[in-house]
C-alpha cells in the first residue's frame, strides 16, 4: 500500500501530516510513503531527514494519486481531481462548511475520514486530534497573552519595587481551556475559570484555579460532553453578570465553542469598556465568529485600550510539535482501520463494524454520507 502526503497549500498553515517519525512507523508495517517534496519544511522537517526514514520524495500529483492520502487540511478541487477513485483520505475536512468539498470526494470515488468526527470516547484518545491540537492551541494562545500583556505574569518582587500577578480569567474549560490554565499557572498567573458545564469545577481546581460561579437559571451542558446553546435570557444573565467579572481581568483566554454554531457572546462591548487600559483579550474562538464581537480574526486590534487578539491557527505557530501530535494521530487511526480489516484496508467492513469509522467517514463507494446540523447566529 501507498501512503502519500502533500504539502499544505492553505495559506499561514505549516504542518505536515506526517513526520520522519511516522514515516518511519509505517514503513515498517510494509508500506511505501511517498513525501512531497518540501513538505515539512515549516514544521523543521527536511526531505533529508524524510529520506533518511526510507521515504520517496515526489511531486505533488505522486503525493495525491497515492491509495492512502494524509493531510491536515480539506483538499482544494484541484486537489480531489488527482486523487485516485477508491482511494482514502484522511484528514481535517471542515465539517461545518459544506463548500461542495465532501461531495467533490464522493463523486470522485474517494473515502475520506473526518477527524473532527471522531467520537471523543476513551478508545479513541490517541487518534483525536481535536484534542491534540487544542492542548496545543490552550498553550500557544497563553504565551501570546504574555507577550501582549506589559506587564508581569508571576509576582515579582524587585529592588526596583515589585509587581502584582496577573489575574488570568479562562472563559471555557474544554481542552484548550485546561490547558490554557495550567499554561497560566505555571507561569505564575491567578487564575478563574468559567464554564456553563459544572461538571468541569472540579477539573478547574485540580489545576489550581478557582471556578467563577455564575447563575444563569439554566446548565448549558449538551451533547456527548460538549455545551449546548443557551436560552436567550440565560445568555444575556451569562454576559451581565460575566461583565462584572471581567472588568477585575489583566488578561482572557475565551475558548467558548459550540460545535457548528456560532461562538457564544461572553465578552460584550460593554464588558470590553470595563476592563483596564493594556488589558488583553486574547479570543480562541475568533475562526467561529468570537466571545467578543470586536475581535477580527487574525487581526490584532485595540480597542478601548483593551488589546484584542483573533489568532485562529495557534497549532500552525507551532508546527514542529503540532505535526508530531496530529502525524500520530493519523497514524494510529490508519493502523486501527487496517486490524479491522485483518491487516487490509476494507472500509465497509470497518465502518459497518466500528463506531470511530463508522461516525467518522464522510464520502465512501461515490457517496456522500455527511449533512451537517449547521444552525446561525439568531
Ligand atoms: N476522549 C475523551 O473522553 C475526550 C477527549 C477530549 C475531550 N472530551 C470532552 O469533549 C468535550 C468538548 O471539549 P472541547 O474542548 O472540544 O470543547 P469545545 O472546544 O467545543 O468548547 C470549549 C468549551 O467552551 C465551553 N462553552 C461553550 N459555551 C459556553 C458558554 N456560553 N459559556 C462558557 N463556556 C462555554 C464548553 O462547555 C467547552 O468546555 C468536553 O466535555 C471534553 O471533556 C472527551
Amino acid at each position: 500500500m501507498r501512503v502519500g502526503i502533500p504539502r499544505e497549500t492553505l495559506l499561514g498553515e505549516t504542518r505536515v501530516a506526517a513526520t520522519p517519525e511516522t514515516v518511519g512507523k509505517l514503513r515498517a508495517r510494509g508500506m511505501e510513503v511517498l513525501v512531497e517534496r518540501k513538505a515539512g519544511d515549516q514544521a523543521h522537517f527536511s526531505d533529508a531527514a524524510y529520506a533518511a526514514a526510507g521515504v520517496v520524495l515526489v511531486d505533488t500529483a505522486s503525493a495525491l494519486g497515492a491509495e492512502v492520502v494524509f493531510k491536515v487540511h480539506k483538499p482544494t478541487r484541484d486537489e480531489i481531481a488527482q486523487m485516485k477513485p477508491g482511494a482514502l483520505l484522511i484528514g481535517l475536512l471542515d465539517i461545518c462548511h459544506d463548500d461542495g468539498t465532501w461531495k467533490a470526494l464522493a463523486d470522485q470515488g474517494v473515502s475520506a475520514l473526518a477527524l473532527e468526527l471522531i467520537p471523543r470516547i476513551s478508545r479513541a484518545q490517541t487518534m483525536d486530534v481535536l484534542s491534540s491540537q487544542a492542548g496545543i492551541a490552550g498553550y500557544r494562545a497563553v504565551l501570546e497573552g504574555t507577550r501582549l500583556y506589559a506587564r508581569f505574569f508571576p509576582l515579582m518582587m524587585t529592588s526596583a519595587g515589585s509587581a502584582k500577578p496577573a489575574r488570568v480569567i479562562v472563559l471555557g474549560a474544554g481542552v484548550a481551556g485546561l490547558q490554557a490554565i495550567a499554561t497560566a499557572r505555571r507561569l505564575g498567573a491567578q487564575v478563574y475559570a468559567y464554564d456553563v458545564r459544572p461538571e468541569v469545577k472540579e477539573q478547574v481546581h485540580s489545576l489550581g484555579a478557582k471556578f467563577i460561579e455564575l447563575d444563569i437559571g439554566e446548565s448549558g451542558a449538551g451533547a456527548g460532553g460538549y455545551a449546548k446553546k443557551l436560552s436567550q435570557d440565560a445568555q444575556w444573565r451569562e454576559q451581565a453578570l460575566l461583565a462584572e467579572e471581567l472588568k477585575k481581568a489583566d488578561v482572557i483566554v475565551s475558548t467558548a465553542q459550540i460545535p457548528c454554531m456560532p461562538a457564544p457572546v461572553l465578552i460584550t462591548e460593554e464588558a470590553v469598556i470595563g476592563m483596564r487600559d493594556g488589558s488583553v483579550v486574547i479570543d480562541m474562538a475568533a475562526a467561529s465568529g468570537g466571545n467578543c464581537p470586536l475581535t477580527e480574526q487574525d487581526k490584532t486590534l485595540r480597542k478601548h485600550g483593551v488589546i484584542l487578539c483573533g489568532i485562529s491557527n495557534y497549532p500552525a505557530l507551532m508546527p514542529t510539535d503540532a505535526s508530531n501530535f496530529y502525524s500520530r494521530n493519523v497514524m494510529n487511526l490508519l493502523f486501527h482501520i487496517l486490524d479491522l480489516g485483518g491487516g487490509e484496508l476494507d472500509l465497509t467492513k470497518a465502518m459497518e463494524e466500528d463506531e470511530i469509522v463508522g461516525a467518522s467517514l464522510i464520502a465512501h463507494d461515490g457517496r456522500q454520507r455527511w449533512e451537517p446540523k449547521i444552525k446561525k447566529k439568531e
